[in-house]
């Protein structure tokens, strides 16, 4: 599924996610983006998760029966979610990958390719290349709105990056500016053209 290595132990993200992953409990809840591709409707076929976590959407969406190759470089995260995931009985359809989505190469393409609160410039290039056509990308990173001037904080894009990084061709869904107290959050669901 992936010839990519292992991140190594001193990668910065996994040092800073273990560490913070190993401080908080909990985190299994599904992103409200996983049930709104499927609203959309989604062909036939695997999912792709960069950026992961302990994802309740996986869990989710393997519980209905999808593929999902789910890649963090935190291997506290990803151990977390096989657990869970053996727990569930969902252990057969979610695959964990223990990378850098920056580096990940996917061999496969997919129904749906989902991040959710991360942005890394090359893994959205890789997930956008990731999807099948009539596939959909969906998209969530910590966000400024599209006014604001100057720099950016770190991880953070402008309101409207999301959508305009969408390749000629496609079809934004929705594009919506999120409010969770101090933090906003731009999200994106976007449909690759093709048959459905
Ligand atoms: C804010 S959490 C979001 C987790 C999950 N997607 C969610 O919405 O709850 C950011 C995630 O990105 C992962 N991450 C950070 N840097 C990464 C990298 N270079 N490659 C892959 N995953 C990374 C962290 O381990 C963490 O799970």
């Amino acid at each position: 599924m992936t010839g990519v290595p292992e991140p190594p132990e001193n990668h910065p993200d996994r040092l800073r996610w273990n560490e913070r992953y190993r401080a908080h409990d909990g985190g299994f809840e599904p992103h409200p983006l996983s049930s709104a591709a499927a609203v959309e409707g989604l062909p036939e076929g695997p999912v792709l998760e960069l950026a992961c976590g302990r994802s309740g959407s996986a869990l989710a969406l393997a519980a209905k029966g999808r593929m999902v190759v789910a890649v963090d470089v935190s291997d506290v995260a990803m151990a977390d979610l096989r657990k869970r995931a053996q727990d569930k009985g969902v252990a057969e359809l979610v695959h964990c990958v223990l990378a850098d989505a920056s580096e990940y190469r996917p061999a496969d393409d997919f129904a749906l390719v989902l991040a959710t609160r991360y942005w890394d410039p090359s893994a959205f290039t890789i997930a956008v290349g990731a999807v099948k056509p009539g596939g959909l990308l969906g998209w969530e990173a910590l966000a400024v709105p599209g006014e604001h001037e100057g720099a950016l904080p770190p991880w953070h894009i402008r309101h409207g990056d999301l959508a305009a990084l969408v390749p000629e061709g496609w079809t934004v869904l929705a594009e919506e500016l999120i409010r969770q107290g101090h933090r906003r959050f731009s999200r994106v669901l976007a449909r690759k053209a093709g048959p459905p």
